[in-house]
């Protein structure tokens, strides 16, 4: 306790709501349930179903492209943890980008988006921190929202990623066009708060390209290099000797004469660089001598330094974007895309994507949104080369806009977005130079004439009006796209699977779907085994063998398995009914080795995995409120 008067502070700084500490259960007709950590309904991990198979697509599932119809809560959990999945996304994934419902209280045809704030928190934080485990360590992710929850979310992501992390938030233009004159402030914008897996990540991202950068570099070499050559003197008549003595000193000019930086009154000045760096440019070629004429006096040589254009001209990215497309361009896209079918209603254009995109991945790299929505992440990151993974529960939503959508990308048949660059050119052919505009502005000159027609032109009013249409038509446009983007590349549709459980009057059962090698395909998930049917066994995990038995096991059983486990292995053994001899049996005869009776191990397990991390959450909270104190 301080002794000096000061009162004492604990507790720490965080956003706090509603049932923090639970998890949450979604159901596809947008219902959500409370549930404990431990709750095998939020913890099971689903199996993946092919659904089908679009473009060209390759021999292993997990590496291919992959839309999941489903939760993002389970569709994340079965990448994160069977293995097939987890070996390519685990740590992996270069980019997410989500854009949530924002909780706006408005319902859509598509989603309800009326959730109250902590079932809106839990389900973000819940997936975020799935979304943190599966990035790479130099990944970053960035939630898209609208001032809704943006202050809350940031709260939450400050908790999941740590404040350190934070980048930057970016500011979109959403509208370009005035906004419901009845009201005083609409909003034009929506955010997206940018975070890193690692602190301060952001600084690797890749800048924005300005060739006008280029302009400032005038002249150029005989090998086509721009360059330009600044004079060695600091500039500013306020640059003084005094002020800086140590870039007071004499250099040597091509005549030997010694040259000191003077200023053109006489004041005594500086070397904007000092010996050393002067010294270097000289070796290198890049102190450059250029010779002055001083009137009478004759002339004097004056030092310059050499500098190269950059080869990639950026700049730093501005973080208020108004130069993008914006929902009416994204909306009308779609309806280009599925024409008469009312468009997606919050659908984002693929230039703000394409530019995340480009910021924050290479080609080959992965991109992960699992609000995919009308699939625009997916489209785009497809065009730019990136792997993606993409989750979207609502099925009429994936048959709707995702999946015809992205087969359009594949088949190089997508009318607009990335990939196609639109440009107006002139409805009738103009004559020499005449540019578009040029004929615009001689429609505008013409029918001002045409109003009051000046005696010197000996054009009545009419003849000047028939011109001035004339005019307007050759100013007239159309919109010309090119496409760039001719299609290719291929993506799988998996659905999330059936829970393995059913319930009724408070038991838990094993679903009637959980039977045979499906039974042992789920066990194998539940457990990060890999999954291979190799008759008696059916997964493996580092020197241990899984084999699940549909029945009974007894001893006969266990002695079958051993005969058949290769020497130096363990043997996990998982059955419907198990004879507690036949457990004995095994842990003498193979030490190491387990037999468990399911479903009742496996919701067992769930339970102590939901207590640990739990009881987890409580350590660090007392050892930071304990350091707090100390
Ligand atoms: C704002 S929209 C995304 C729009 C998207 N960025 C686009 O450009 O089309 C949000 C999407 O998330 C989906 N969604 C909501 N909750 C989800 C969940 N728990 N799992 C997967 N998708 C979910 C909704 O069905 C909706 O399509």
């Amino acid at each position: 306790m301080p002794t000096d008067g000061r009162p004492q502070h604990t507790g720490r700084l965080e956003l706090t709501w509603t049932d923090k500490d639970r998890r949450l259960l979604s159901f596809e007709d947008g219902s959500f349930q409370w549930a404990d950590r431990g709750d095998y309904r939020v913890s099971e991990v689903r199996l993946l179903h092919d659904v089908t198979a679009v473009g060209e697509v390759g021999t292993s599932r997990a590496r291919d492209n992959l839309l999941i119809r489903g939760d993002a809560l389970h569709a994340l959990t079965s990448v994160a943890k069977i293995p097939e999945f987890s070996d390519e996304y685990l740590g992996k994934v270069r980019l997410a980008y989500i854009d949530p419902p924002f909780n706006t209280g408005q319902a859509f045809t598509q989603y309800d988006d009326n959730l109250e704030h902590s079932i809106w928190l839990t389900m973000m934080r819940d997936r975020l921190e799935q979304i943190r485990d599966l990035l790479a360590p130099e990944g970053s992710v960035w939630v898209h929202l609208d001032d809704v929850e943006v202050h809350r979310a940031r709260l939450v992501l400050d908790e999941v990623f740590g404040p350190a992390s934070f980048v930057t938030s970016f500011v979109w233009r959403k509208v370009d066009s005035p906004n419901d004159n009845k009201v005083s402030v609409t909003p034009d914008h929506e955010t997206i708060l940018c975070y890193t897996k690692a602190p301060g990540g952001g600084a690797a991202f890749a800048r924005k390209l300005d060739e006008s950068i280029l302009n400032a570099y005038g002249s150029a070499a005989p090998d086509g290099r721009r360059y330009r050559d600044r004079l060695l003197k600091k500039n500013g008549k306020n640059s003084l000797r005094a002020d800086r003595p140590t870039m007071w000193y004499p250099i040597s000019g091509p005549d030997g004469v010694e040259i000191w930086p003077i200023h053109d009154d006489g004041r005594e000045a500086n070397w904007s660089l000092g010996r050393r760096r002067v010294a270097e440019l000289e070796r290198s070629g890049e102190l450059i001598w250029k010779q002055r004429h001083a009137g009478t006096t004759g002339s004097k040589w004056v030092p310059y330094t050499r500098e190269w254009a950059p080869i990639n001209p950026v700049r730093p990215w501005p973080t208020i974007w108004t130069d993008l497309p914006t929902t009416r361009q994204a909306k009308a896209h779609l309806t280009a895309l599925f024409p008469g079918v009312t468009p997606f209603a919050t659908p984002k254009p693929e230039q703000l994507l394409a530019r995340i995109i480009e910021m924050a991945s290479s080609p080959g790299e992965i991109v992960l949104d699992c609000f995919v929505g009308s699939g625009t992440t997916a489209a785009v990151a497809h065009k730019l080369g990136r792997r993606w993974l993409a989750a979207e529960w609502s099925r009429a939503t994936v048959e709707a806009f995702v999946l015809p959508r992205l087969c359009r990308v594949v088949e190089g048949t997508d009318p607009g977005g990335v990939g196609v660059t639109e440009e107006s050119v002139p409805v009738s052919e103009l004559p020499g130079q005449a540019t578009i505009s040029d004929a615009a502005a001689a429609a505008r000159l013409l029918s001002a004439w045409a109003d009051d027609a000046p005696e010197e032109l000996g054009m009545s009013s009419a003849q000047l009006a028939i011109l001035a249409k004339a005019a307007k038509r050759l100013s007239r446009t159309s919109t010309r796209t090119t496409s760039h983007w001719k299609g290719g590349g291929g993506f799988r549709v998996l659905d999330v699977g059936p829970s393995m459980f059913e319930e009724e009057d408070g038991q838990i059962f094993l679903a009637s779907w959980a039977a045979g090698d499906r039974l042992a395909e789920a066990v194998a998930a539940q457990y990060n085994f890999d999954f291979a049917l190799d008759t008696p066994f059916c997964g493996r995990r580092g020197d241990e063998r899984l084999a699940v038995i549909d029945g009974l096991v007894n001893d006969a059983v266990v002695d079958f398995l051993l005969d058949w486990l290769p020497q130096g292995q363990l043997l996990v053994v998982y059955g419907t009914g198990i004879d507690p001899y036949a457990q004995e049996r095994l842990a003498e005869m193979r030490r190491g080795s387990s037999l468990e009776k399911i479903p009742e191990a496996i919701i067992s397990n769930y339970r102590q995995v939901g207590r640990r991390s739990a009881g987890l959450n409580w350590a660090s909270d007392f050892l930071e409120s304990s350091q707090a104190i100390a």
